[in-house]
């Protein structure tokens, strides 16, 4: 996971930060692997009442394309719908143009910039999404 982390962010959690992260409450963290175990993808989010974050996902480079983070994305929006959240929110670094088009073919909306989000000085977008809830949920 540090391996996949280090390929894949310009500005990586450590190994430490992920061991907190993994045992923290109110989490929903899932790695997609192959049928032998080996990591193809992880992402890690947070709840809290009615509104979840996304932290990070990241997909190994060779399985990019495949629609693997669809798929873990949609595993988010089955526990949001199952637990009353309304929404969920995520931030996305200005310059990540495969995230950004994720996220909206997610039907993700850009609300707004917050500028110098990111140790290295990056500005983020602040995406939402609005969870119907599902039959059942009051
Ligand atoms: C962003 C990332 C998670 C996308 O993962 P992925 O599994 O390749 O994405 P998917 O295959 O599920 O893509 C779904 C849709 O998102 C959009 N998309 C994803 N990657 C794209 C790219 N490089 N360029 C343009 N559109 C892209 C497309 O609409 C795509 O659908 P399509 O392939 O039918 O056109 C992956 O590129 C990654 O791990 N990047 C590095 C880490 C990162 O930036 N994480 C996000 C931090 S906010």
């Amino acid at each position: 996971m540090v391996a996949l982390e280090q390929l894949s962010f310009p500005v990586p959690w450590t190994r430490p930060l992920f061991v907190t992260e993994i045992d923290a409450i109110g989490r929903f963290n899932l790695v997609a692997t192959t049928a032998n175990g080996k990591l193809v993808a992880y992402i890690f989010s947070m709840y809290f009442l009615d509104e979840m974050h996304v932290n990070k996902i990241a997909v190994d480079p060779s399985w990019r394309r495949q629609r693997v983070a669809i798929l873990l994305m949609d595993e988010v929006f089955a526990f949001a719908r199952l637990n009353g959240i309304a929404s969920v929110s995520l931030e996305v670094r200005e310059s990540n143009e495969a995230a950004r088009k994720l996220y909206g073919a997610l039907e993700f909306e850009e609300r707004y910039r917050r500028p110098r989000y990111y140790p290295d000085g990056e500005s983020a977008i602040v995406m939402t999404c609005s969870i119907a809830p599902a039959p059942g949920i009051a």
